[in-house]
């Protein structure tokens, strides 16, 4: 397993260089190729022995399951949790959870209320910690985004990626990953849900090639891949009020339109048809959502393998 003294922490993609998100990348692909046996080559040293410690605040179909899958398919096996049933959820200390499940466990994945919680257990843990999603990103799920395009579409690297709806969490992590991997994002939100000032000040600092603006077609004209999310975030409570300012931002058939000529449709799941996009888009020929969920298999299986040493 990895060094008990520097553990490889999978909490954004911004925390990581392009080299080593490109080898995770290329391991998420010959993950897929290579099914359900994993080949000694990609399984991390001492795998057989290793625990996957998974820690839920929020639900989640895709995370939960395909963690879970990733960590028996490398030769592991995992323990998911909601956080109702640990200390965690009476006042235990961050801090403390994170040093008993260090002493039991090879890695935490966590998908957490507060980015804090998921920070507080890397500075405490002495084993990986993998963001399952915050409310501040969801890294994971960014690169098997990004297995699903290369699958589809050849190498990201100068493609253009729009993005149209909330600048949430995952806008946020697809930001990270433009600056990375070098493609262009171009995000089109209404003014008050713009990605959060720290992500946008990020992304200028590392000179990314990332615009926003409130303006749909200009965000999606001539793009490679258009991607949406919900309206409506896990924990957010304004649903009525977001509905509204989104509006004109749903993807439909007339919006994907003006993309480019074989462009691919994303969606990260849970979709909700009618609202952020239209039934004949997500379900169409353009669209790769079942493709992007399944890579979160292969894709959880290659930041697993990296996390625990290989
Ligand atoms: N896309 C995603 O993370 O799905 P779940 O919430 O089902 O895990
Ligand atoms: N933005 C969504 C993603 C769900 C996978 C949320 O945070 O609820």
């Amino acid at each position: 397993m990895a060094s008990k003294s520097s553990p490889r922490h999978f909490i954004d993609i911004a925390d990581l260089d392009s080299k080593t998100l490109r080898r995770i990348i290329d391991a998420a692909h010959a993950m897929k190729k290579a099914g359900k046996r994993v080949p000694p080559a990609l399984r991390p040293k001492g795998i057989e022995d290793a625990s996957l410690v998974m820690i839920f605040e929020k639900p989640s179909t895709r995370t939960r399951v395909s963690f879970d899958i990733a960590m028996r398919q490398l030769g592991g096996e995992s323990l998911s949790l909601n956080h109702t049933d640990l200390q965690l959820g009476r006042g235990e200390s961050v801090a403390d959870t994170a040093r008993v499940l260090s002493r039991y466990a090879d890695a935490i994945m966590i998908r957490a209320n507060a980015h804090a919680t998921v920070l507080g257990l890397a500075e405490h843990a002495t084993i990986p910690v993998i963001n399952g999603l915050t409310e501040k990103s969801h890294p994971c799920q960014i690169m098997a985004d990004i297995q699903t395009f290369e699958e589809h579409l050849g190498n990201i690297k100068g493609r253009t990626i729009a993005w149209v709806g909330d600048g949430n969490n995952v806008a946020v992590s697809w930001m990270h990953a433009a600056a990375r991997f070098g493609f262009m994002l171009r995000l089109a939100c209404p003014k008050s849900l713009f990605p959060e000032d720290e992500a946008l000040e990020w992304a200028r600092t590392e000179k990314a090639a990332v615009a926003v603006s409130d303006d749909p077609e200009k965000a999606v004209r001539g793009a490679d891949c258009v991607v949406t999310d919900t309206w409506v975030s896990m924990g957010q409570s304004d649903a009525a009020k977001r509905k509204k300012l989104l509006a004109p931002f749903a993807v439909d058939a007339k919006l994907m339109g003006k993309a480019a000529k074989g462009a691919i449709f994303m969606h990260c799941l849970p979709a909700y048809r009618g609202h952020e996009v239209s039934a004949d888009v997500i379900d169409g020929p353009q669209s790769v959502i079942w493709d992007e969920a399944e890579n979160r298999l292969h894709a959880q299986k290659a930041i697993l393998a990296w996390c625990l040493g290989a």
